[in-house]
């Protein structure tokens, strides 16, 4: 499909990003694209534009054969995944913000873009604004690659930094993050994880060519935080942060996971607060490199997506080449963990998954212990996502070889006022 011609667009999704692009498109000459039809769900959801624009009936869009690109944007991954597959079967480039659907359905996706030999962007799926795939695409090779880590949430960053510091429980952080609009009603798809474990998905299938389902992947959210966990990150000059974590290892293959971790100060993640994203990229040449800005929100959504709009000018598609030219990298659980776990009560800890022991601590409300555990242990389990149950990766989280872990020593931790 050759994108001289004007780019006449279809919009599926009027929401809070379909409203921001309809804005944002009308002021971006530039990109020539006219915008023809926009399909919602709700005819009789009260709207800011003439109703001549809208239709409930996707073949408006699916069957106008003038309309060349489809922007998707709505909050159902199910339809999402059919307008894709529609759009490209019949050749209509596609860029869409689903990450869920993305993440769940990206091998499908990956053959039918070659099957039609046509273009699904989906730059603002991943950490809306900060262009994070088409970088670990492009310019990053598999082998020179070490790793990445990022804050990929912001609805959870913005309730851990209230936390910390406001001194909050998780429940009054996250009234608040929903009163500033930036947690859902509904928020469970962040706060358990499952949010950002879509987007370590994505992730990885452009950094490795690395491909799984989000529920392969060991991961959790940070529901399960206590002020107890934000004072002792305290007393260590640390921030607690949902960290979504990739790292080649010696042998080839690659470890991930997203749980809380303890950032320390002076550390690349811990200047990225509130609602922001940042993602650090470890490079075996050039070090590390770091992406920090809006993760979500109306409009940072819509820059990518516009991103992605002139990207199709210039006949921009992803090549997968990590996947599909070199050999993909393949993930391994076959590491320690160096983790602090609190807990309310001594049953609630199997203490025999423990490899080694650091430290202890134990009080009348609240107990916590350190040391190392498999990634495997955590990967075939879930106590430790049980209610009371706070599991914590530290600084220098992943360990190779159990050697460098250090030896059982009593904590002297004490309970900031
Ligand atoms: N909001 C963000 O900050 C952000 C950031 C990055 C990515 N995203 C992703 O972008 C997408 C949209 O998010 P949003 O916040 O704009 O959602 P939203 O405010 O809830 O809006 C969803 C829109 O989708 C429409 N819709 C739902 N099912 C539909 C269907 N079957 N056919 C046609 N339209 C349908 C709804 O129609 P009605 O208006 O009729 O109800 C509504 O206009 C989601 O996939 C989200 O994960 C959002």
């Amino acid at each position: 499909m050759s994108y001289d011609k004007k780019l006449v667009v279809g919009i599926f999704g009027y929401g809070v990003v379909g409203q921001a692009l309809f804005q944002v498109l009308g002021h971006t000459p530039s990109l020539q694209s006219t915008i023809k039809k926009i399909c919602i769900k709700h005819p009789k959801k009260p709207r800011d534009l003439d109703p001549s624009w809208f239709t409930t009936d996707r073949n408006d869009i699916l069957n106008d054969d003038e309309i060349n690109v489809v922007i998707e944007v709505t909050d159902d991954a199910d339809a999402s995944f059919e307008i894709a597959k529609t759009c490209l079967s019949k050749r209509k480039a596609v860029i869409t913000a689903n990450k869920k659907m993305v993440a769940a359905r990206l091998e499908e996706l990956v053959q039918l873009q070659q099957e039609f030999n046509t273009p699904l962007l989906y730059e603002s799926a991943c950490c809306a604004s900060i262009p994070i795939i088409r970088n670990l695409e492009e310019y990053y090779d598999n082998d020179l690659l070490r790793g990445f880590e990022g804050i990929i949430n912001g609805s959870t960053n913005f309730i851990l930094s209230k936390m910390h510091q406001g001194g909050l429980t998780f429940e009054a952080a996250l009234k608040i993050a929903q009163e500033k609009g930036f947690a859902e009603s509904n928020p469970a798809l962040d706060i358990h994880g499952h949010d950002a474990a879509s987007k370590l998905c994505i992730l990885l299938a452009h950094a490795y060519g690395v491909l799984l389902q989000p529920n392969e992947l060991v991961f959790t959210g940070i529901e399960n935080i206590t002020p107890f966990d934000i004072s002792y990150a305290k007393s260590r000059n640390c921030q607690i942060k949902l960290v979504a974590q990739a790292l080649k290892l010696e042998n080839g293959k690659v470890v991930s996971f997203l749980i809380p971790r303890f950032v320390r100060e002076g550390q690349l993640l811990y200047q990225v607060k509130d609602e922001f994203n940042g993602l650090a990229i470890t490079s075996a040449l050039a070090d590390q490199q770091f992406f920090y800005g809006k993760g979500a929100g109306g409009f940072p959504t819509a820059s990518a997506i516009l991103s992605d709009l002139s990207a199709l000018r210039y006949d921009y598609r992803y090549e997968y080449r990590k996947l599909l030219q070199q050999e993909p990298s393949v993930l391994d659980q076959n590491v320690h963990l160096n983790v602090y776990i609190s807990y309310d009560h001594w049953e609630q800890l199997p203490i025999q998954v423990f490899e080694k022991e650091e430290e202890y601590f134990s009080s009348f409300n609240r107990h916590y212990r350190k040391g190392t555990i498999s990634l495997k242990t955590l990967a075939i389990s879930d106590w430790w996502k049980k209610p009371g149950v706070s599991l914590i990766v530290c600084e220098d989280s992943i360990a190779e070889s159990l050697n460098t872990i250090h030896h059982f020593s009593e904590s002297h931790f004490e309970l900031a006022a």
